[in-house]
């Protein structure tokens, strides 16, 4: 079965990013030349979905705004015959489809997620989470989790392992080896104090969901931070038919934590086409001195 939605949450508040995030989307700062929400609609389309839909709230229109046309801008940098950078501008807008879902309630990621039911329709479908940047060399983590699930045909989330004294940032999986890189989900707990799981094995933010899951986000209820959690409804779905984590290959950067952001802002600079050997120079330069 073809996959051609991703659900994009985007409707959280970034308290984690204030005061940057006081007016302006958390999901628009960048990264050296691009707001965070454009790498994870690019590894959208690089992976071969059709259609974003993103869950907002009040304050997102910049979101929608980047990835619509420009009229005025447009025309004026037509006029001023910057036609690369034109090009540039419209082929954002030409990425791809986007439709818009208000999460009428701030009830957490899993009220965020079951907000798209409608738009979503009986098919499975990919979440991924605007925090979570992912850099990879070969192939994007979306597309590596739609190759794997053109096999298994079930629901996965992409994990990686976390030291252990963190597992309380993170819903952790629990689960037996079926082969390299893939474990069957038995537990999922969201954010689990350390000491109270053997397991290191951290959900990141990329999901492939079958849409049972919505029947079961309506029945959650909630659970850490009083919020309705993605983790518990899916662990209600293991119950039901398989899960699969997928340790995934590439670089994971929380984008929505000011270090891990620091942390993604050198690495994609140290990748960018025009930048990259200035910078290196520079990061050098600064190493030196340190
Ligand atoms: C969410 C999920 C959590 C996951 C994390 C990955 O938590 O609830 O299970 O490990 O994303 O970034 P949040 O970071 O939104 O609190």
């Amino acid at each position: 079965m073809k996959i051609s939605k991703a659900v994009i949450p985007v409707a959280g508040l970034g308290t984690r990013f204030l005061p940057a995030s006081k007016a302006i989307p958390k999901e628009m700062l960048t990264i050296v030349d691009r707001p965070t929400i454009q790498f994870i609609v690019e590894e959208v389309v690089a992976s071969g979905i059709e259609e974003v839909i993103l869950i907002t709230s009040e304050g997102k229109s910049a979101i929608e705004n980047h990835f619509d046309y420009n009229f005025e801008l447009e025309t004026i940098l037509k006029g001023k015959h910057k036609d690369d950078l034109c090009e540039e501008i419209c082929n954002i807008s030409n990425l791809i489809d986007i439709v818009s879902v208000r999460q009428k309630k701030p009830l957490g990621l899993g009220h965020a997620i079951w907000s798209a039911r409608n738009v979503v329709g009986n098919n499975p479908f990919v979440v991924l989470l605007g925090d979570d940047l992912v850099l990879s060399d070969t192939t994007p983590c979306t597309l590596q989790m739609l190759n794997l699930f053109d096999e298994l045909q079930e629901s996965i989330v992409a994990v990686q392992r976390v030291p252990k004294d963190q597992t309380d940032q993170y819903g952790i999986v629990e689960g037996k080896k079926l082969k390299d890189h893939v474990i069957q989900v038995e537990r999922m707990i969201e954010k689990p104090p350390p000491g109270t799981t053997d397991s290191d094995m951290a959900i990141i933010g990329r999901y492939i969901l079958q849409p049972e899951i919505f029947d079961l986000l309506g029945k959650t209820a909630p659970g850490h931070g009083g919020e309705i959690q993605l983790t518990d409804a899916l662990l209600a779905l293991s119950r039901k038919r398989p899960i699969y984590a997928y340790e995934f290959e590439g670089t994971r950067f929380d984008a929505g934590d000011k270090l891990g952001y620091l942390k993604a802002i050198i690495a994609f600079a140290l990748r960018h086409p025009t930048l990259n050997k200035e910078f290196r120079k520079h990061i050098k330069e600064v190493a030196a001195d340190l």
